[in-house]
């Protein structure tokens, strides 16, 4: 984890959300070292959680917009629930006390309808919406043409949900579009590519066996050191 990143978990930590402290880490790394070539697109923000970190990632970094995209009627975890769910101002109100309501554009619509006039250029996208798997399908499908070549896609939840496994093992670890694939925790991340190498493909499936791997041993009931040196060991060798 990287040493800058104290001050940022202590904020998000306070936050209701499903991120762990490596993809809170990773989600501020990867907007820290966006390229000014487009623009940063969040699908999924909930009560912002992830924006925090998207924000103050881009802040420490090129200061890339964000477009944090959100119905804020609720998550996939929430479909068997009678409430009625409103997120959008406690959404509102975190992103102003972590100070990055400046850079944060927040746009109240489903993926599918804000892309429909989605004109920019995007640099990096995380996608943690919708979790099922026609709604992630089409997540991807709408958003991935207008990554820029050398952007990158991210999606949460790619262990444990068989929806959003199933969208980035076919279009992420087993594409021609991909290079550089890594996972942390259950964030997995890619470069997009015109076209990539056969030695970048045969990467690309290394890291999903090891994925796959990680996610069974996940199951295991082993002592949580073990865990530990497990998951340090997945970090070094992917
Ligand atoms: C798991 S939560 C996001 C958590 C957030 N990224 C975080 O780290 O705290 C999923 C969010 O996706 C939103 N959502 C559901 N369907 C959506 C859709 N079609 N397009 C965009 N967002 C959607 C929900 O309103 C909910 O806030």
């Amino acid at each position: 984890m990287t040493k800058d990143i104290t001050e940022l978990l202590k904020t998000v930590r306070k936050l209701e959300g499903w991120l762990t402290d490596k993809e809170a880490d990773i989600l501020y790394r990867l907007a820290k070292s966006c390229p000014n070539n487009g623009v940063i697109v969040e699908i999924g923000s909930w009560k912002g959680k992830s924006t925090v970190c998207l924000g103050e990632g881009s802040k420490d970094g090129n200061k890339i917009e964000i477009y944090a995209i959100d119905p804020h009627t609720g998550s996939s975890r929430h479909k068997d629930s009678h409430e009625k769910i409103w997120t959008f101002n406690e959404f509102k109100k975190n992103i102003e006390d972590a100070q990055v309501d400046d850079i944060v554009e927040p746009i109240v619509k489903t993926s599918e309808d804000a892309s429909k006039d989605f004109n920019k250029p995007v640099a990096f996208i995380f996608i943690d919406g919708a979790h099922d798997y026609d709604f992630i399908r089409l997540d991807f499908d709408v958003w991935f043409p207008k990554v820029v070549e050398g952007g990158v896609m991210a999606f949460h939840d790619t262990i444990g949900w068989p929806g959003v496994k199933k969208v980035v093992a076919k279009s992420v670890y087993k594409s021609k579009y991909f290079k550089d694939v890594k996972f942390i925790d259950s964030i997995t991340y890619a470069k997009k590519v015109k076209q990539n190498s056969l030695k970048d493909r045969i990467k690309n499936r290394y890291v999903l066996f090891l994925k796959n791997m990680y996610e069974f041993a996940t199951k295991l009931h082993l002592p949580k050191f073990i865990k530990k040196i497990g998951k340090k060991i997945v970090k070094k060798i992917q």
